[in-house]
């Protein structure tokens, strides 16, 4: 089952994901979707990621939502072609993703596989959801909403729910310190592989239209 979950990854979704990809040097660009294809294509059986997982459990907690102050991001349950991108991102030499802790997991050999990467991504998809304890003050929620629902809601789904088929991560029941942290990063330029798809949206809103959506999101029920 865990194979043919893979093998139907094909490359219509793998170019549906490249469409939004980042723009980057180009060569580091090109090596970077070699290693997303491979992990994308990968038999994620050969080794279990669950053998892998207590390396993130640190961060992540033994469950995955994240570290209690919001300042981890929740990573159980979120797709797979999700992860194993975000994995590929933080590659040093690939500079599409920069955070120190990060950038030092994805380098490590024991993630220097495509196999294992998508080892990892499949074990870390398959663990539930809950919400997250982690949400804002409550005081721009509506604001939120509308924002989200205007310009958000065409990609990442009126529930906040993302795509598998498209690569695009739910928002739903993510940390409101994490998701307000991102934003911020996608409008100074730190977090290229979010600019392009987000650059022109985030031009215009202020401080409290970030938290506000933030938060709306991060009370959003998972799903
Ligand atoms: C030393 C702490 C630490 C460890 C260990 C760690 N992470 Fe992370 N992880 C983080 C932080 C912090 C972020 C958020 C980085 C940012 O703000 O860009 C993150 C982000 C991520 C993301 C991006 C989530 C998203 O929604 O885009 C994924 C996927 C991820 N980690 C997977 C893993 C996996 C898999 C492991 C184990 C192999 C792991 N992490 C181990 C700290 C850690
Ligand atoms: C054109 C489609 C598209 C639109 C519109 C869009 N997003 Fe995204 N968003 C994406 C994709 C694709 C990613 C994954 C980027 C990556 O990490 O490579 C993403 C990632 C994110 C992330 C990071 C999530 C994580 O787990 O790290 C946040 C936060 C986010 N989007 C918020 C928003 C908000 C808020 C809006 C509306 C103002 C919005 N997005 C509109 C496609 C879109």
């Amino acid at each position: 089952m865990r194979v043919s979950m893979y093998r139907r990854m094909g490359c219509v979704g793998l170019f549906a994901l490249l469409a939004v990809a980042p723009t980057a040097p180009a060569r580091a660009r090109d090596a970077s979707q070699a290693d997303l294809h491979l992990g994308q294509h990968a038999e994620p059986e050969i080794k279990p990621g669950q053998e892998i997982f207590p390396t993130c459990t640190r961060c992540h907690g033994s469950d995955g939502i994240g570290s209690p102050d919001g300042s981890v991001p929740a990573i159980a349950g979120q797709y797979a072609r999700v992860i194993i991108s975000e994995l590929v991102d933080f590659r040093p030499r690939y500079a599409n993703r920069n955070d120190p802790r990060m950038e030092r997991i994805a380098s490590l050999h024991l993630l220097s596989q495509p196999n294992d990467i998508a080892e990892i991504a499949y074990f870390v998809s398959t663990l539930p959801r809950r919400p997250v304890p982690a949400t804002g003050r409550g005081d721009g929620l509506s604001q939120g909403k509308a924002l989200y629902q205007a310009r958000c809601a065409g990609c990442h789904g009126t529930s906040a729910q993302g795509s598998e088929r498209r690569g695009i991560p739910w928002l739903n029941s993510q940390h409101y310190d994490y998701l307000r942290r991102e934003m911020l990063y996608a409008t100074e330029h730190r977090r290229p592989n979010m600019e392009k798809a987000h650059a022109a949206l985030f031009q215009n809103l202020h401080q409290q239209d970030i938290d506000g959506l933030a938060d709306y999101l991060s009370r959003l029920p998972p799903k």
